[in-house]
């Protein structure tokens, strides 16, 4: 994100300040993604669920001329506080057009949260000029399956009540997404599904900050005041796993793909 959070999600009213704080791991792990980028100097990028903008920053840095949307009003009004100089616009990647085109599309963090992901493909196809280049990554197949296992199952345990196997987000694996950037008119040249466990900040806390910022989703039919009781159910449920040394690790799983339309 960088949407949602680096963020498009139309669920969630986004803390972003909090996000900055408590959760720069999101934009830390996305920097090596700038390398396989390669922005240049003279060339025009899109920075797709650009979340705060510090990915789209550091793109600039790199000297391409760079626009950065989110569905996130609060997003965008940070990022903007963040990097005055830099364009932001509030917009849905499922639907936004630009009167000229790009020379890259990139994205990090973000397309998870937005579904249908054709839509968002659309956008990026529609984005690209001829020979443009699209690169991003995201959630993959498998990404926060025990999270999301152990989440679900403390709902079970405290509503009563199955969410069976709701997922609220989009993970695809490569054959699904490869299938979906073709059929736009992109050339993948470049996929990798990989695990990537990554810690959470703030000790303790991190797997409960985590679960207030991304858990949302999940939590929505469970009544406001059975809430507390369900993450502190998950959240032990998650511990044998999930804790180690004083910290909390995700277990995150990435797509990253590199296409040409
Ligand atoms: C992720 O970055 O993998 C992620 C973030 C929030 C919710 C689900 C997944």
């Amino acid at each position: 994100m960088s949407s949602t959070p680096e963020s498009t999600s139309p669920v969630n009213a986004w803390d972003a300040a909090l996000y900055d704080n408590r959760h720069a791991f999101v934009h830390r792990y996305g920097a090596d993604l700038l390398d396989l980028l390669q922005p240049q100097s003279g060339q025009r990028v899109l920075d797709l669920g650009c979340g705060t903008g510090h990915l789209t920053a550091a793109i600039a840095e790199r000297g391409a001329a760079v626009v950065g949307i989110d569905a996130s009003a609060e997003m965008i009004d940070q990022a903007r506080r963040n990097f005055p100089a830099i364009e932001f616009h509030v917009a849905d990647a499922r639907e936004y057009r630009s009167q000229e085109p790009f020379d890259a599309v990139f994205s990090n963090a973000a397309l998870h949260w937005v579904k249908p992901a054709e839509a968002a493909v659309q956008t990026v196809a529609a984005a690209l000029k001829p020979g443009g280049r699209f690169v991003a990554e995201f959630g993959g197949h498998g990404n926060v399956r025990y999270i999301l296992a152990e989440l679900h199952a403390a709902v079970s345990l405290v509503t009563g009540t199955n969410p069976g196997d709701f997922n609220p987000w989009y993970f695809p694996s490569v054959g699904e997404y490869a299938g979906l950037l073709e059929r736009a008119g992109l050339e993948v040249r470049y996929a990798f599904l990989f695990d990537r466990p990554t810690p959470l900040d703030e000790g303790e806390a991190g797997m409960a900050n985590w679960l207030a910022m991304f858990g949302q989703p999940c939590l929505m039919t469970v009544p406001a005041d059975l809430r507390p009781a369900v993450i502190t159910a998950a959240i032990e449920r998650m511990r044998p796993r999930l804790w180690n040394a004083g910290g909390w690790t995700a277990d995150y799983r990435r797509l990253r793909i590199v296409a040409v339309k």
